[in-house]
């Protein structure tokens, strides 16, 4: 894979956007006035096929910089790791993930994993979607720490291509 080294320039980091955290923020809140904000700037490296996939979706999505839609990702990826660390008490949920079983090791480990955590599942169903590829979706009940535990432990794991994790307290009233 060849490592695709970005432009320092386009990569400013605006630092007090990130008090700003939620979805349903007002974007020209963040973007109008960058007068007062202290922007640092930082060099990044990634493979190119991840820069060209990342370059379409902020082409599709109407950004009109790299900046901005590394910015946005960046906000969803903090928000995304404070709302795992809220994730207490009685909880349901699942993980979903795809990877690569022929990645050496990875079947093993997700099994692994699995038998440690037994306690929690529920159920879990495999599905082979290709020649290399898993699709496997794991429904959960119990201490949200523990299950957050193997939910970070299995989508963390080298060959995992995509993975979603999802919970609720168990007796929220919906
Ligand atoms: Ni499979």
């Amino acid at each position: 894979m060849i490592a695709n080294s970005i432009d320092c320039s386009e990569y400013e980091i605006q630092r007090s956007n990130f008090e700003f955290l939620d979805e349903f923020i007002d974007k020209s809140k963040l973007f109008g006035d960058t007068m007062e904000t202290e922007l640092m700037r930082i060099g990044v490296s990634l493979p190119d096929n991840l820069l060209g996939k990342f370059d379409e979706i902020i082409e599709k999505r109407g950004y009109s910089s790299r900046s901005e839609g590394i910015r946005d990702a960046i906000r969803s990826y903090i928000s995304y790791y404070e709302w795992m660390g809220d994730i207490k008490g009685n909880r349901v949920g699942t993980v979903a993930v795809i990877y690569d079983h022929t990645k050496r090791g990875i079947s093993n480990t997700i099994t692994d994993i699995q038998h440690h955590y037994s306690h929690l599942i529920k159920s879990s169903v495999h599905i082979h979607l290709d020649h290399d590829n898993c699709f496997e979706i794991i429904v959960l009940d119990g201490d949200g720490e523990e299950i957050k535990e193997l939910a970070e432990a299995i989508m963390a794991l080298k060959g995992v291509k995509f993975s979603k994790f999802t919970t609720v307290t168990s007796n929220e009233k919906i």
